[in-house]
């Protein structure tokens, strides 16, 4: 397909491909949203090439042809000026009613929706099942089934996009908000957030994975006996455990490639410059000072938008945590 058919048609109409302006169209809504985005689009494309046209063409039509030619005298046209009322008016009223409508669609649940709970912090979005009982570090639904977020925050704003179910919508803190939507087909998609939200705010990502009802049920069923499963008692891998419930996988990789926060490969015994020009050795004492007060001893090249942890964690925590590092060598 060429550019000019992809710019000119916008296949999503038809099939639910991508497009040259949209992403595919995975999620029963989309259809619908698109078809807006096309209506006005072409209302945009119509009147842009009417005006410019006139404009060029007036240009030729009247222009000055000699120094001391005067323009007729212009007199006002009762028909000219309904026509350019009505038409917008009209216009108006279509893209009102038609954008309204899928507006109430996209904003009210349908009463048989399964209910997912999500909480974005910085920089992480965690869902949980409250059917189930468990709880997700990446959102799995059911295909074919409406499926309702009950959204909130726990620090700042963040926003919930999924391009390709033509969903999006802000995460508050201290209130709910709720967006639906119904993915037909199996498919991955990409979660972002799209309200900047922090240093960390471009690596705020996370997928939604749409599975067969059946492979859904068995990926429940399998969260379930995670969640049954004991916790395990204070070590490394009580630690590794708390590196991604806590979101320290958020900002610090354990692979050696740089995030917002330093990595966490090779950092335990390592000698770090500082931004005031001292030096410290990573040890158990710096290591439990930068999670309880971060903003105490700034690595050189780092901002210091770190939360403090402090209080929130327990001694066999931290120790847990310090001793996961210390094995990411
Ligand atoms: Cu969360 Cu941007």
């Amino acid at each position: 397909m060429s550019i000019a058919t992809l710019l000119l048609t916008g296949t999503a109409w038809a099939g639910g491909e991508r497009t040259f302006w949209l992403p595919p169209q995975a999620s029963t809504i989309a259809p619908d949203i698109d078809r807006i985005f096309y209506l006005i689009y072409w209302v945009n494309v119509v009147f842009f090439v009417a005006m410019m046209g006139a404009v060029f063409l007036f240009f030729f039509k009247y222009k000055q042809k000699s120094p001391d030619q005067k323009t007729s005298a212009i007199k006002g046209s009762h028909t000219l000026e309904l026509i350019g009322a009505v038409i917008p008016t009209i216009l108006s009223v279509v893209l009102f009613v038609t954008g309204f409508r899928v507006y109430v669609d996209s904003s009210v649940p349908p009463a048989d929706s399964m209910d997912v709970r999500v909480v974005a912090q910085k920089w992480k979005w965690d869902f949980y099942y409250p059917e189930a009982g468990v709880t997700s570090d990446s959102l799995v639904v059911p295909a074919g089934e409406n499926v309702r977020l009950t959204m909130s925050s726990k620090d700042v704003l963040h926003s919930f996009f999924v391009p390709d179910f033509r969903v999006k919508k802000d995460v508050l803190p201290n209130r709910y908000s709720v967006v639906w939507f119904n993915a037909p087909d199996a498919g991955e998609h990409n979660i972002f957030c799209t309200e900047y939200c922090g240093d960390g705010h471009s690596v705020m990502l996370n997928t939604v994975e749409v599975l067969e009802p059946a492979a859904y049920d068995a990926w429940l069923t399998e969260q379930v006996a995670a969640a049954s499963a004991p916790r395990p008692g204070p070590g490394i891998e009580l630690g590794e455990l708390l590196y991604k419930e806590k979101a320290c996988n958020g900002c610090h990789t354990a692979d050696g490639s740089a995030l917002v926060g330093p990595t966490f490969k090779g950092l335990y015994g390592k000698s770090e410059a500082l931004e005031d020009g001292s030096t410290v050795t990573v040890d158990d004492d710096y290591l439990r000072e930068s999670i309880e007060a971060p903003a105490a001893k700034i690595v050189k090249g780092y901002a210091p938008s770190m939360p403090p942890f402090e209080g929130q964690l327990t001694d066999e925590e931290l120790n847990s945590l310090i001793d996961y590092i210390k094995t990411l060598e």
